[in-house]
């Protein structure tokens, strides 16, 4: 089995039943994606819930005025993604019609939008073969491949997007991308990781070398 099958059946057996994994509409794994960008499942949840209900569309999304879409927001802190938000949603209602783009290169462009997040709502909605790279997937491919290079230089940034692109099934990023972050969040812990129960521990370098509380480096800044 390849590195993707192990996790994506550890994924089948072990993964949280979270709301947004259960729809392929781009605008509500957006709304999903910028909610948990820092912030955890737990508290972003009932967020998640409250925006769905208001906003079931980013038609509904766009028509909002600010002031009522930073009152949902408090409490979530990083205020400026809420505005961001608003001037997406009617971007998109104006570039698009308000249909959601779906890929890669028409999320990027959008504000607010970076790298991990286009791979993200395009691989979850139309399973366009991105990999995405969170600080989840950066931990696992540190610990797993033996990375020693800090995961926020340059040369690592270049490196861990390289291994995570090898390690997708093309087939089935949607998946895949869900299981490598799963996996990074529930088993391969930043502190205390689950080793003992790891599928791929015997080709894990961090096990192998006892290395996991030295995976990932991150330079000081
Ligand atoms: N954090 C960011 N995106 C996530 C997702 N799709 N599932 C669980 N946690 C996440």
């Amino acid at each position: 089995m390849t590195f993707s099958d192990e996790l994506v059946n550890w994924y089948n057996q072990n993964k949280r039943d979270l709301p947004w994994r259960h729809t392929t509409d781009a605008y509500i794994i957006w709304l999903s994606e910028i909610i948990l960008q820092q912030t955890r499942v737990e508290q972003g949840l009932p967020y998640f819930y409250r925006f769905v209900e208001k906003y079931p569309t980013v038609t509904d999304f766009a028509a909002a005025n600010e002031t009522e879409i930073l009152k949902l927001w408090q409490g979530l802190g990083y205020y400026s993604r809420g505005r961001n938000m608003l001037k997406t949603a009617q971007m998109v209602q104006q570039l698009y019609a308000g249909k959601f783009p779906t890929k890669y290169s028409e999320l990027i462009k959008l504000k607010g939008i970076g790298e991990y997040t286009a791979s993200a709502i395009a691989s979850f909605s139309s399973n366009e073969p991105k990999a995405v790279v969170d600080g989840n997937v950066y931990r696992v491919i540190a610990r797993y491949l033996g990375i020693f290079e800090p995961i926020n230089s340059t040369q690592g940034k270049k490196l861990f997007q390289e291994a995570a692109d090898d390690f997708l099934n093309k087939k089935n990023s949607a998946i895949h991308n869900q299981a490598i972050m799963e996996f990074g969040a529930m088993l391969c812990k930043p502190r205390n990781p689950a080793c003992g129960i790891c599928p791929v521990r015997l080709n894990c370098y961090a096990f192998k070398h006892n290395a996991t509380a030295v995976l990932p480096v991150k330079l000081k800044t």
